[in-house]
């Protein structure tokens, strides 16, 4: 069975619609996300553009900062630092990755803890860790909220992660730990990998690389998350060869139309969290 990330995304975007609408009306403004984008990529700008789209789509403000490759850091960094002073708003992205010669660290770091929508800041990656969790990154929440719509009880469950990064692989891992899944992370200098993918109830493939997950990697009847979005020859595909994969998985996401349409919802469902949290404050 398939898990359409459109359609659960579509039913999160339509709650979160009326749920902007109250908090315009209780507090006189509209929650506000600022978007920031370095560089021309293509898929960079194209993911910006949807997060944009999204905000109006459930009624909520966005700011689009575009700065061409090359802008000297401190111009940013100015930028970042009076959206983090501007109390009209409630989120700070910086798209990633930035081009080269650019130290992300120190930009990200200039985002407020509070206006962290992308749950990337060591305070909310911590705070997860701890399972009080704060802001969730976008990606690996939407994913936990595709994994509900299963049914399937996580509790017990073999889960297998692979990839590590800071962004999906880790949070991804800490939630499923957090639903008491036993939890195994995998990465680029694993060995046995199929061994160890052959034996997950549910796998997270979050890697990069088209269609690395074959048939002989998956256990029968696994729920496989494809977090991947490759493009190959103009077309986009996940990490999952989702062909003959799709014959084993009790559930799979498909590439377009999975996990991609949740992130977005979640980073909407993160700035309103983040706006009412300063309102009500
Ligand atoms: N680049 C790819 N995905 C993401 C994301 O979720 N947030 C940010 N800031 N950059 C990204």
């Amino acid at each position: 069975m398939l898990i359409y990330g459109k359609a659960v995304s579509a039913d999160t975007r339509a709650q979160l619609k009326i749920k902007v609408a109250d908090f315009e009306k209780k507090y006189g403004r509209k929650p506000c996300l600022a978007v920031i984008i370095v560089g021309e990529d293509p898929a960079s700008q194209t993911y910006v553009r949807n997060k944009i789209a999204g905000c109006a789509e459930v009624g909520m403000k966005s700011l689009h900062y575009e700065y061409a490759a090359g802008t000297p850091q401190a111009e940013i960094e100015k930028t970042v630092k009076d959206l983090a002073a501007d109390d009209t708003v409630d989120g700070i992205l910086v798209q990633l990755p930035l081009p080269k010669g650019y130290d992300e660290k120190s930009l990200l770091e200039l985002i407020p803890d509070e206006k962290d929508v992308d749950g990337f800041s060591p305070t909310n990656l911590g705070l997860l860790a701890m399972n009080r969790p704060r802001t969730i990154s976008c990606t690996p929440f939407g994913v936990m909220k595709m994994l509900a719509t299963t049914g399937v009880d996580l509790k017990g469950k073999n889960a297998v992660v692979i990839g590590r990064s800071n962004t999906v692989g880790k949070p991804m891992a800490m939630l499923l730990l957090n639903a008491d899944c036993t939890v195994t992370v995998c990465h680029s200098k694993t060995e046995n990998l199929a061994e160890i993918t052959s034996k997950a109830d549910i796998l997270v493939a979050a890697i990069g690389r088209p269609k690395f997950v074959t048939a002989d990697m998956v256990k029968d009847g696994a729920i496989v998350i494809d977090v991947g979005i490759n493009r190959v020859d103009g077309k986009l595909v996940g990490d999952v060869d989702f062909e003959n994969v799709e014959k084993k998985a009790s559930f799979i996401t498909p590439v377009p139309g999975g996990v991609g349409p949740m992130t977005i919802t979640m980073l909407l469902a993160n700035t309103l969290q983040a706006a009412l949290a300063k309102a009500e404050k």
